[in-house]
């Protein structure tokens, strides 16, 4: 395992935009000697006093001494001239996401700097492969791919090339851990880790909203208080820019050849058409400015409390997603009786619950109305997936077509005693949390099974990088792979499309017994 540079090494930083300033400010905190450089030298020295300011401010709230703030200070320096990188041992670029400028760049580098000096480039969607490919050593340059904001995005993708020297890729990983970093290795693929499995957290979004599933405020509000993530896709896509989010799907689907788990979505295109880019335009899926009304998720009204819940169960079987529920339902002052299931009967699918004559389930990526006609029990209602069913505040609940009133209001009620909302989203199959979740871990496994990275890293990425509440790998193995499967085999055979094919590693798994993690 390679060490990580010196302290007191130099560390040029090319381009003092928004990336290349935070990243000389980690670098100069953690004791390095950070060299500045941008073709506009306004740039450098407004970079340099912000991050005095920011230092400043970190002294204020007692997260740095004065001594401390003022070595780091004094360890920033702006270069007039390219020429002066000449001492680094690590230079990194954060200029303009280009692929001829880049490799401009790095040829005329590589006439400065020394032989054994690292190169490395912030780059979030260009080949690394590509950019070191007319370099004299290509073994030398490596992805370094840091998040918005760097001082306060713990994930550096570290990006090996096909030319990449494993000992550069390992000294850059170490050299970012020693920055209070979270690093994790990865191939030059497109989209490295994070940019590539996310794209289902909004592309899932932009489908159930397109279906019309339920509103933006729903869906977020779902995927928040039910799913555990910090934003849900709308407000955090109106917070990227739709603009930027969509040209990044765009990218990626294009770098794959059009493999449909990529498609870009026609209701975000008519996003950036109509010029609704979200915040910065005052207008995206929500309205902005001091006027803007605020948006109301669907919640349903208080139904009262049914008297008695059941499950059935094959005795002996202990099923994750149903335990909680099943607890929260016993603290909420259930005798949740035990049932074998009954073969033939209306509900004999298990585990489910049932009151009142209705049969409650988990999404399994069917819609409500299908299961309601293959059990023969019209009154069929489904529940969507929780981050944590325990400490969760909000549900979500389809109602199959055929179901009566009378059993869907009980579901609602039940659901509500138990301190929960509730929230009615359409007979989408798959529903709101499960399916983005189920296609998360798909895209995570296929990142796996292809070789971009290890399990361990994905979920650190995906943490770490888009503050996801749990790694998606790590969430199939709560959810249980086998269900995970089931849903996108549904999903797939609903839609009939390629976009929802089961990744290989997540069938051999299941058949393997294994699981991802521990
Ligand atoms: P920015 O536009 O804020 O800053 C780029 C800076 O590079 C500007 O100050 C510009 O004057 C300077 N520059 C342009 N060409 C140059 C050259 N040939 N030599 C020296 N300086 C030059 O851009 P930002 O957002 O800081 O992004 C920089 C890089 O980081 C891009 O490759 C981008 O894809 C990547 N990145 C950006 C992220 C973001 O969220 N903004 C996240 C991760 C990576």
């Amino acid at each position: 395992m390679a060490a990580a540079l010196a302290k007191d090494s130099i560390v040029a930083v090319i381009g003092s935009g928004a990336m290349g300033a935070g990243i000389a400010q980690v670098a100069a905190a953690s004791g390095y000697q950070v060299r500045l450089f941008d073709t506009r030298p306004d740039a450098v020295a407004k970079a340099i006093a912000d991050i005095g300011k920011v230092y400043g401010k970190l002294v204020e709230k007692g997260r740095m001494s004065g001594d401390e703030a003022a070595a780091a200070n004094a360890r920033l320096h702006r270069l007039g001239d390219l020429h002066e990188v000449d001492g680094a041992a690590l230079v990194i670029e954060a200029i303009v996401e280009n692929l001829d400028v880049k490799r401009m760049l790095f040829a005329d580098l590589e006439k400065i700097v020394a032989d054994d000096c690292i190169l490395a480039t912030n780059t979030s969607s260009i080949s690394v492969t590509a950019i070191a490919a007319k370099l004299r050593r290509p073994e030398r340059l490596v992805g370094m791919h840091f998040f918005n904001p760097v001082p306060l995005m713990a994930l550096v993708e570290v990006i090996s090339g096909l030319a990449t020297a494993q000992d550069v890729a390992d000294t850059v990983y170490a050299t970012a851990a020693a920055w209070g970093k979270n690093p994790v290795h990865a191939k030059s693929t497109p989209g490295f880790i994070v940019n590539r499995v996310a794209r289902p957290f909004y592309a899932e979004g932009l489908r159930l909203l397109s279906e019309q599933a339920a509103d933006p405020a729903t869906l977020d509000v779902l995927m928040r208080e039910a799913g555990g993530f910090r934003m849900g896709p709308f407000e955090l896509m109106d917070l990227i820019g739709h603009d930027v989010n969509f040209s990044v799907t765009q990218s990626v689907f294009n770098a794959y050849y059009g493999d449909p788990r990529f498609m870009p979505s026609v209701l975000q295109q008519e996003m950036v058409n109509a010029g609704f880019l979200g915040r910065k335009s005052g207008r995206g899926f929500y309205h902005y400015g001091e006027d803007a009304a605020k948006p109301v998720a669907q919640t349903m009204a208080r139904q009262s409390r049914p008297e008695t819940v059941g499950i059935s169960m094959e005795p002996g079987v202990k099923n994750a997603v149903t335990e909680p529920v099943e607890l929260r339902l016993r603290e909420a002052g259930y005798t949740v009786t035990h049932r074998k299931p009954l073969p033939g009967a209306g509900h004999n699918e298990a585990p489910g619950f049932h009151c009142t004559g209705a049969a409650i389930f988990l999404t399994d990526g069917r819609t409500a109305t299908e299961r309601a006609n293959a059990n023969k029990h019209p009154d069929t209602v489904l529940y969507d997936l929780q981050f944590d069913a325990a400490g969760a505040t909000r549900i979500a609940l389809a109602r199959a077509d055929q179901c009566s009133e009378s059993a869907w209001l009980a579901t609602v009620g039940l659901f509500q005693a138990t301190g929960l909302e509730v929230t009615q989203i359409d007979d989408v199959p798959g529903m709101v949390v499960m399916r983005t979740v189920a296609m998360l871990a798909n895209e995570a496994a296929d990142a796996v099974n292809q070789g971009v990275c290890s399990a361990e890293a994905v979920d650190i990425a995906m943490q770490k990088g888009v503050n996801y509440p749990r790694g998606p790998l790590a969430w199939a193995d709560t959810v249980g792979i086998a269900h995970i499967v089931t849903v996108l085999s549904n999903l797939a055979a609903t839609y009939g499309e390629d976009r929802y094919r089961v990744s290989p590693l997540l069938r051999r798994k299941l058949a393997n017994g294994s699981r991802f993690h521990g």
